[in-house]
């Protein structure tokens, strides 16, 4: 069992049919500002991403590029890995299903859940969506097409395994309904609580009828269902069954699996009961965040509008990326992204805002004490004011990401941006130049503003990390030594430290 300082938190494992795009960097995004900032409060984290490479779906892509699946998967697989890189994700594994450490996991849960007797061989005769490799009964179907996606469905009859999930429903609805925070958001919770109540019915866990994927054990005409294979990713990146390195005992059950609104039934009906027959403890936290669309519309490789990251990145910097997509939108609401949009908020919160900050700070302490810091003398009220400010804004945010309200975290971090600025015009540093008498007034208002910059600095490296270092080495500090946890408290810089004129964090974009 994962005890206090332990956290485990997933993204989905994407498909390699499609290339990443904004929508896969979010959830990532997302998971690496929280594993971020879990370490940054002194805990070990385990921050799990990969690739879910096999079933039909794939194995269709493959064939239509003239590629094996795996010869796919080979070439898609980097180029999540060399987003990831470029977007700074911190991810401890990278799993993917096509490797042997997951296909053992996946046959030994399977024969578990078989010896128990909850896996029969069966005849399936249904309806099945490709792109959402998911079953349907007929009267699922809305004109004959996938309920979810609106695509044509393929009439299938064969032999199949099934997994007994009917008779996990009233204890999957207990379990739901004893854990009000298993999943969130709420409105999420109360639509996966009525699913479960019409009633649920055994699940077609193997397929015959293509064969890349993990063959069910002592029957490889069978083929293990896609979602049976992915979701198991789960476990078997801390090494089950066997957990030679202690993984799995360290860091299941897992703290979050973070996902996107469209797979959360996956998620919260199938992982669960799967697990409850497998006998392995359930996830703590499954979050549906919700779903971007570009420019108000749905992104469609037919409209063209697929929003590459790594241009983004290259056009705006990787941190104006990371900063926007966790702003923009409230963490488990839909999002609509713009071009737009994005060059306001680098403009008015990073260039603006924050950027003025740090330049004015540092420019003044150059130009009133030659860069030095000085000691601190009496303190103001409005000084009080300030600090109490930032002191109890720290747990605020602290509130905020544990709620993985990561809008309402960055919200809060920019209400000391602005606290802070005010602070400059409410002390006048300039006019406290002028006269020599306030000498050391001026040094205690410019030791309080940088210090206020380095807890800025420290609070915004979990979603900027290249930035939060930028302040830190303005600062003259080492970010390698400051650890939230250790380091949130008002006062820390050393007096006597020289501190150079910073250049502008962030240029200002011109509108095109
Ligand atoms: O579903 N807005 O993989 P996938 C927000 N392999 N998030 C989006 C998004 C959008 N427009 N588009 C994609 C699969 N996402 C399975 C998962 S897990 C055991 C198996 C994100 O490649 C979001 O996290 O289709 C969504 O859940 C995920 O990508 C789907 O990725």
């Amino acid at each position: 069992m994962s005890d206090d300082k332990h956290f485990y938190l997933t993204t989905p494992i994407y498909y390699v049919n499609d290339v990443p795009h904004i929508g896969h960097a979010y959830t990532t995004l997302a998971c690496d500002a929280l594993a971020r900032y879990k370490r940054a409060r002194g805990y070990e984290v385990s921050f799990l991403t990969g690739t879910d490479e096999h079933g039909q779906k794939v194995e269709k892509a493959a064939h239509a590029k003239g590629e094996t699946p795996l010869e796919l998967a080979d070439r898609v697989v980097k180029r999540f890995q060399s987003l990831w890189e470029k977007l700074n994700i911190s991810n401890t594994d990278f799993i993917r299903t096509s490797q042997e450490r997951h296909k053992l996991a996946v046959q030994e849960i399977f024969r578990n859940i078989e010896a128990k007797g909850d896996i029969y061989l069966g005849e399936y005769e249904d309806w099945y969506c490709t792109p959402c490799e998911t079953f349907w009964t007929e009267t699922n179907l809305l004109d004959g097409n996938c309920p979810d996606c609106g695509r044509p469905t393929d009439k299938l009859k064969e032999e199949s395994y099934f997994f007994r999930m009917s008779k996990y429903q009233e204890q999957l609805l207990a379990h739901i309904e004893a854990n009000p925070d298993f999943i969130q958001p709420k409105s999420r919770r109360n639509e996966i609580l009525s699913f479960i109540r019409e009633g649920l019915r055994d699940l077609s866990i193997s397929r015959t009828t293509f064969s890349w994927g993990i063959p069910v054990p002592n029957n490889d005409k069978h083929i293990i269902y896609v979602w049976f294979d992915a979701l198991t990713n789960y476990i078997s990146a801390l090494g089950y069954p066997h957990d030679s390195e202690g993984n799995f005992k360290k860091f299941w059950p897992c703290d979050v699996h973070v996902i996107g609104k469209d797979i959360l039934r996956f998620h919260t009906v199938y992982w669960p009961t799967f697990l409850m027959a497998a006998g392995i403890p359930l996830p703590k936290k499954v979050f549906a965040h919700g779903w971007w669309t570009v420019e108000g519309q749905k992104m469609s490789k037919s409209l063209a509008n697929v929003v590459e990251p790594n241009m983004l990145i290259d056009k705006y910097g990787v941190d104006a990326i990371r900063y926007f997509l966790l702003r923009e939108v409230p963490f488990g609401l839909d999002g609509d992204f713009s071009h737009s949009a994005l060059v306001h908020r680098i403009n008015s919160d990073l260039a603006n805002d924050l950027g003025n900050l740090v330049s004015r700070s540092t420019a003044m302490l150059s130009k009133y004490f030659n860069g030095e810091l000085t000691n601190p003398g009496k303190t103001t009220e409005t000084d009080t004011i300030l600090q109490d400010k930032f002191i109890r804004q720290i747990g605020v945010v602290d509130d905020h990401m544990e709620a993985l309200a990561f809008n309402k975290a960055l919200q809060s971090i920019w209400e000391l941006v602005s606290a802070a600025n005010k602070y400059i015009d409410d002390s006048a540093p300039w006019a406290l130049a002028k006269d020599a008498d306030q000498r050391e007034r001026l040094g205690t208002v410019m030791y309080n503003l940088l210090e206020a910059v380095r807890l800025i600095g420290l609070l915004v490296t979990p979603f900027m990390p290249g930035t939060g270092a930028n302040i830190c080495n303005i600062l003259g500090i080492d970010p390698d030594d400051q650890q939230l946890d250790k380091h949130d408290k008002w006062g820390l810089l050393q007096p006597g430290t020289k501190i150079e004129k910073a250049a502008p964090l962030f240029p200002r974009i011109e509108s095109e």
